[in-house]
């Protein structure tokens, strides 16, 4: 299968890269800049990425790469400190400006270049540099320059060796994809063959030849990561795959059957499901607590517990399955901000369980290649398109202390405001909406009798990243549908707030 391999020389976009790649239907994979010449020889590449870093090329102990690799005859792209490590090794001078370039410039392209075809001449892109090539090494010709960066792109057309100074991976650089299509598919040659389902029957066979008889649990919670990654496995293993899924009574309306339905005896699926329904237990936990903090951590304490024992019941697992995204992947590694809520997810369960090996079949795949992941493998529309939705569930949804009958108003609630939302048209263009339950009652009037019940809040907010969000300006109609039906079909309502914060400064979650 033809492939282009991307060396990873520190950079926080080595994914954003192969992403890049991905679309332009080539299959690509992100490999350390240690991985030694003869192992890129067996991966018999047809082009080669390097990224960039946060090193400068002549400081003692930054990353390297020895001369041989340009001797391959595949084509090289470098990218940034990528660019400036081909001008180091073969001859030329990197030197540190007085001021860094950073931030969307307009540079100068050489459109005749096989790199800036259909490129406009003057085109915008991401810079984020303070060492720059000064001088070219031997071979190389200019082919764009930004007014304080002289040299921006340059070439060797006889060895296929291109550098560019810039990001062509970020949105910001306009013409970027372009770029990248023109090295794949033009300089390097590819057919762009490679598809989505090529991912999942790849993985498939992956997953079958590391498994082999083994067997296999997976915490499976409904949400889209662990649901893909749970039918992956089956596909892989069937049988030797066994999903616990954990209801602990914080789930939306009607949710702990919707997964049931679709994984259990009754689903598509061959595997072993287990429903576990400790409601009562994680009510019983949660009795008296209205702390937010210690809500999140008994909900995701017991949770690890009921796993705990279900997985015993099991016995000796050889694999655990976590359905981990890449973005799970950089937050973990950055891992130095400070904790605004604990988040739980399955994250927290390896300690707790016995077993040889992860497997996370998802690691390489952004949130919506996940989705697209999950279409291929024919999962239900509504799962593969589900809103986020936090471990604690509810559990953090309901201001103050959680109690059954709280749950039942805000799974109620929710249910119209969703209900409503699609009915509306607008469900596709939201990032997130849901109703919480404040812990605040106030009098209202019903018939002829004065009422003393709480107030439901509805959110609605856009992002892109769930980092930072704007509230939606929910058409007024819409909201006042949901309100009337709120307080006339949910009992113990008679109030509906809506949450025009953005974030920061609130979060997108009460709790
Ligand atoms: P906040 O409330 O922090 O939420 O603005 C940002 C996004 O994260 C989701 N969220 C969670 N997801 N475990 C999760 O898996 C959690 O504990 C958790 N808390 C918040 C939230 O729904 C939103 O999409």
């Amino acid at each position: 299968m033809e492939k282009v391999i991307i060396l990873d020389f520190g950079s926080q976009y080595n994914q954003l890269i192969a992403r890049r790649v991905r679309e332009c239907n080539v299959y690509c994979e992100v490999q350390p800049y240690t991985i030694g010449i003869e192992k890129i020889k067996e991966m018999n590449p047809k082009g080669i990425i390097f990224t960039g870093g946060p090193n400068s090329v002549f400081a003692e102990d930054s990353p390297s790469i020895g001369k041989e690799i340009f001797d391959l005859g595949i084509p090289v792209l470098g990218i940034c400190y990528g660019s400036q490590l081909i001008a180091h090794v073969l001859g030329g001078v990197v030197k540190t400006a007085p001021v860094s370039e950073y931030g969307k410039t307009e540079i100068e392209v050489d459109t005749t270049s096989a790199l800036f075809k259909d490129v406009d001449p003057k085109t915008v892109v991401w810079m984020s540099h303070t060492d720059y090539i000064e001088k070219m090494p031997e071979g190389f010709v200019n082919k764009g320059h930004s007014s304080v960066c002289p040299i921006a792109a340059m070439e060797d057309v006889k060895r296929n060796i291109y550098a560019i100074q810039f990001h062509p991976e970020v949105m910001h650089s306009v013409q970027g994809q372009t770029m990248l299509y023109n090295f794949v598919r033009s300089i390097c040659g590819c057919k762009g063959e490679w598809k989505m389902d090529s991912f999942v029957e790849r993985t498939i066979l992956e997953i079958r030849e590391k498994v082999g008889d083994g067997k296999v649990l997976c915490a499976l919670s409904g949400g889209v990561d662990s649901s893909v990654a749970a039918v992956l496995l089956s596909k892989a293993v069937g049988k030797q795959l066994t999903c616990v899924f954990v209801d602990h009574g914080l789930l939306r309306k009607n949710e702990g059957d919707e997964v049931e339905a679709v994984f259990g005896p009754n689903g598509s699926y061959d595997l072993n499901f287990i429903r576990v329904n400790a409601q009562e237990r994680f009510y019983g936990k949660l009795a008296g607590v209205t702390e937010p903090e210690q809500k999140r951590k008994i909900i995701g304490e017991e949770f690890i517990r009921v796993f705990e024992e279900e997985a015993k019941k099991i016995g000796a697992v050889d694999f655990l399955v976590q359905g981990t995204i890449y973005p799970d992947v950089i937050e973990s590694g950055l891992g130095k901000s400070a904790v605004i809520k604990s988040h739980h997810n399955v994250g927290g369960l390896p300690d707790c369980v016995d077993f040889k090996e992860i497997i996370e079949p998802l690691r390489m795949l952004f949130k919506d290649e996940v989705r697209k992941a999950g279409l291929e493998l024919g999962i239900p529309k509504n799962l593969v398109f589900r809103q986020p939705f936090p471990g604690p569930g509810l559990g953090i949804r309901i201001i103050g202390e959680v109690t059954a009958e709280k749950v039942k108003i805000v799974q109620d609630a929710d249910a119209i405001y969703r209900e409503e939302i699609a009915n509306a048209g607008i469900d596709k263009d939201l990032g997130q909406y849901f109703a919480a339950l404040t812990n605040m009652r106030s009098v209202g009037v019903m018939g002829d009798f004065r009422t003393y019940d709480y107030a439901v809040a509805l959110r609605a907010v856009n992002t892109a990243d769930f980092m930072t969000a704007d509230c939606a300006p929910l058409p007024w109609d819409v909201l006042q549908k949901v309100a009337n039906r709120i307080v006339n079909e949910v009992k113990g309502v008679n109030r509906v707030l809506y949450d025009c914060t953005s974030k920061p400064p609130a979060t997108i979650e009460m709790e």
